[in-house]
């Protein structure tokens, strides 16, 4: 996604020092990093890839490791019906809402190390050092780890945080369906997890003062600028559905080329029609558009047969509503004509439309004035990647702290942060949730 983002070189002659006592609280780089590595370590494959889809054994190894640190840190443990990991640390104000900060543990095919993750060791992280300094608070404060953030196996993202802002319909969730055919629906019930038992998981607001959740930038800004910190604006939002091209499943032989009806040769030219309409779409003040097939299935899909039927999935994501809506109309009007011309039936399964979600002003305005005081180099920036924050924004004041990616690589094995900077998001996270949750509403 692209840059729109100002830059800041913090000076701090301009910003009068008040008083900001978290500055004296450090976490624990050491443990920091040996609980980031252990997590990682679960769902590690071929080229120091991490796997660990949504409902896999490996995504509940890791969450059981997790559990295990929380309660090693003395934090009162919740688990919600879905599976959402609370762990809470009282402030002196035992009623008052709470400030939740996390991030998720699940990740997409052969990804990376630090995609969530980061964000919930270093929630952890910065909560138990509060707790070991005896830092005061007035607000308690809730670490949390969130299921099923990935789409990778469902299509479906953000599933526990969706649940806790109650912006999930049981449609949605009977859509979703993984590669193998697996409803989400299936694997729930099969785990007593029913739908009349998740709709009472939103969180009253009245509950909450706001989310913070520290990420990896997942893309190169931050690192080109020489910026050690992102402070999120917006979070683009996707919409995505399935396009299913039936044509006729035939000899490879003997079928003339101009009587096929080849779903696949109908799905290619939409893949190349979606990579057209994103570039016209390119405009990063008008708001940039992108398009993405990540996965297409063909059926019968052996050497010797044309393919009957053709399904691809669809991916638009823009940080302004309008761009997107058009760019997704466009491609289902490009579908409808490619099925016309090729002789082939076309149709849309949709998964999951959102809008763009802005993040809380003056938590990022708190944010530009922590890296200030820190004499932090920081970059005001949207976020083309979703998150877990886009659904808590829309029941509280929600922020986002962003560290550089190397090379800006994400949803890969060669996804990289530098440890130095993780630590660093960790301290600036651990200072946000002193000034958040001392603050009076
Ligand atoms: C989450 O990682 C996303 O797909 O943006
Ligand atoms: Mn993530
Ligand atoms: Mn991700």
């Amino acid at each position: 996604m692209a840059n729109q983002g100002r830059s800041k070189t913090a000076s701090r002659k301009n910003s009068p020092r008040r008083d900001r006592s978290p500055a004296s609280v450090f976490i624990n780089e050491r443990r920091l990093l040996r609980d980031l590595n252990a997590i990682s370590k679960i769902g590690i494959g071929s080229g120091g890839s991490v796997t660990r889809l949504v409902f896999s054994v490996k995504d509940l190894r890791s969450r059981q490791l997790l559990m295990h640190l929380l309660g090693q840190a003395g934090l009162k443990i919740h688990i919600d019906r879905i599976g959402n990991i609370f762990g809470r640390l009282e402030g002196l104000h035992p009623n008052a809402p709470a400030v939740l900060v996390g991030s998720h543990l699940d990740t997409v095919m052969h990804g990376g190390k630090f995609d969530g993750t980061v964000g919930v060791v270093g929630a952890l992280e910065a909560v138990r050092t509060l707790k070991e300094g005896r830092v005061p608070l007035a607000s308690p404060v809730e670490v949390v780890c969130f299921v099923g953030e990935e789409s990778s196996r469902f299509g479906f993202s953000t599933l526990g945080s969706s649940l806790l802002a109650g912006e999930i319909t049981f449609e949605d969730l009977t859509h979703a369906v993984d590669q193998d055919g697996t409803k989400l629906g299936d694997i729930l019930s099969n785990m007593g997890i029913y739908w009349e038992n998740l709709a009472s998981l939103k969180r009253a607001p009245s509950t909450l003062k706001a989310y913070l959740e520290l990420h990896i930038e997942q893309g190169p800004i931050l690192e080109a600028k020489k910026k050690k910190i992102g402070v999120v604006t917006s979070i683009a939002a996707p919409t995505r559905f399935r396009v299913i091209f039936v044509g006729q499943a035939d000899h490879s032989g003997t079928t003339p080329m101009e009587m096929r009806k080849d779903a696949l040769v109908a799905a290619a030219h939409l893949i190349i029609a979606i990579e057209e309409v994103c570039l016209k779409f390119s405009h990063v003040n008008k708001g940039r558009v992108v398009g993405t097939v990540g996965a297409l299935k063909i059926e019968p899909g052996v050497i010797n047969a044309i393919p009957g039927r053709a399904e691809l999935s669809v991916d638009v994501r823009s940080i302004k509503a309008e761009a997107k809506d058009r760019v997704a109309k466009l491609v289902k009007s490009k579908a409808k004509e490619i099925a016309r011309v090729r002789g082939v039936k076309v149709q849309f399964l949709p998964i999951r439309s959102e809008n763009p979600v802005a993040l809380d002003k003056d938590i990022g305005s708190l944010l530009e004035e922590i890296c200030e005081d820190k004499g932090l180099p920081y970059e005001i920036m949207p976020s083309g990647a979703g998150h877990d924050a886009m659904q808590l924004a829309k029941i509280t004041r929600a922020g986002m702290i962003f560290i550089p990616s190397r090379r800006g690589i994400s949803h890969s094995p060669m996804e990289w942060s530098d440890p130095k900077d993780i630590c660093l998001g960790t301290q600036v996270l651990l200072e946000t949730i002193v000034r958040v949750a001392n603050e009076a509403l």
